[in-house]
């Protein structure tokens, strides 16, 4: 038994020798000192059976030898987590030498979205839901079910990109929407009434673009239709959102205007931010900014929308969102908006 023991020790010191990680040193752990069969282990259990003298003696040698062999795992261990220390150390050595890299930049959102957002929030407060139209749109929302006939001269206010050979029917022609209005009748004949809905979007003109031009631009629509909604609940919201962007001083002025599709129809004015009225270089010196346009929702339109207009009225405006952005950060240029310049974009 002492033989064993002697034996066990010298395999146990050799065996640590060629140690070289944790996971050789935890298997060696395991092999002598495991609680099921550990060589050591199994020793150790078998002292019982030993009378008396033997066990007295054999018990020191294999304690004495139990010691010597937890002390050379004891030091091991720690041999090996200095290397680790130094190995982790010589990774994460501070290189003083290397260039500063450039920094993580963050984007932000575009000012058009920032005023979008501005006026979703201020809309949903006052319970409309907000719709995503199509882009590309059917000839017949854009304009017929507008009250434009095809034959409609008010079809020549707008330049329109035609699209052909899209859809089902190559036949009827379809448009990059020239106006977020094209979403009136398809609420309606989605919702019904009593609806209540903003549309914030891109709209496309066929424009000869100059500052004050561009063929892509945003607008943002709304309407409402129900029973008893009138004039006065157009001028109270066009009012509120007129506060909103300008301060509670801001006016609204209304003064009338043709769009096909609302009777009456009007074009809508604010006071002035910036010269509160005086007359300035923004406004053009007339103390007016023209923002939007509005209107009483034509009974063809709601006969389009399947809304009963014996019983229902509505109301539908529909803000230049591209003028209100460039009004807000004083740009002058409506092309820079599109432009992805981003020495432009940067500033806002
Ligand atoms: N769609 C019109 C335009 O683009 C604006 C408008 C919307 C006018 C709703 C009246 C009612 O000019």
């Amino acid at each position: 038994m002492q033989s064993k023991l002697e034996q066990l020790k010298s395999e146990a010191l050799l065996a640590l020798k060629s140690v070289k990680d944790k996971a050789q040193l935890e298997e060696l752990e395991n092999k002598f000192f495991g609680r099921k069969n550990g060589e050591l282990t199994n020793i150790m259990k078998g002292l019982k059976d030993l009378a008396d003298d033997a066990r007295k003696v054999v018990g020191q040698v294999a304690n004495d030898v139990k010691i010597e062999i937890e002390n050379a795992l004891q030091s091991k261990k720690k041999e090996l987590s200095q290397a680790d220390w130094q190995a982790n150390l010589e990774k994460e050595r501070l290189d003083t030498t290397q260039p500063v890299l450039p920094k993580n930049e963050r984007g932000h959102f575009h000012p058009n979205t920032i005023v979008q957002n501005d006026l979703e929030e201020l809309f949903t407060s006052m319970g409309f839901m907000t719709l995503d139209g199509s882009e590309l749109e059917s000839d017949y929302y854009n304009f017929s079910a507008l009250n434009i006939p095809e034959t409609h001269p008010a079809r020549d206010m707008q330049d329109t990109f035609y699209v052909k050979g899209h859809g089902v029917d190559s036949n009827v022609p379809w448009v990059m929407r020239t106006q977020t209005s094209a979403m009136q009748v398809r609420a309606m004949q989605k919702y019904g009434a009593p609806v209540r809905a903003i549309v914030p979007g891109k709209c496309f003109r066929n424009e000869a673009t100059d500052v004050r031009h561009e063929h892509t631009f945003y607008q943002l629509e709304g309407f409402v239709v129900g029973e008893n909604i009138t004039f006065a609940h157009l001028k109270g919201v066009l009012e509120t959102v007129a506060k909103h962007l300008y301060g509670e001083e801001t006016q609204v002025r209304l003064r009338p205007k043709y769009y096909p599709f609302v009777e009456p129809g009007v074009n809508g004015e604010v006071t002035c931010f910036l010269c509160k009225g005086e007359g300035c270089r923004v406004c053009k010196n007339t103390g007016w900014l023209e923002i939007f346009g509005a209107g009483m929702i034509h009974p063809n339109v709601l006969k389009e929308g399947n809304i009963d207009s014996t019983k229902n009225q509505g109301f539908a405006f529909g803000f230049g969102l591209t003028r209100l952005v460039m009004l807000k950060y004083g740009i002058e240029d409506i092309r820079h908006l599109e432009s992805g310049d981003l020495k432009f974009l940067k500033q806002f």
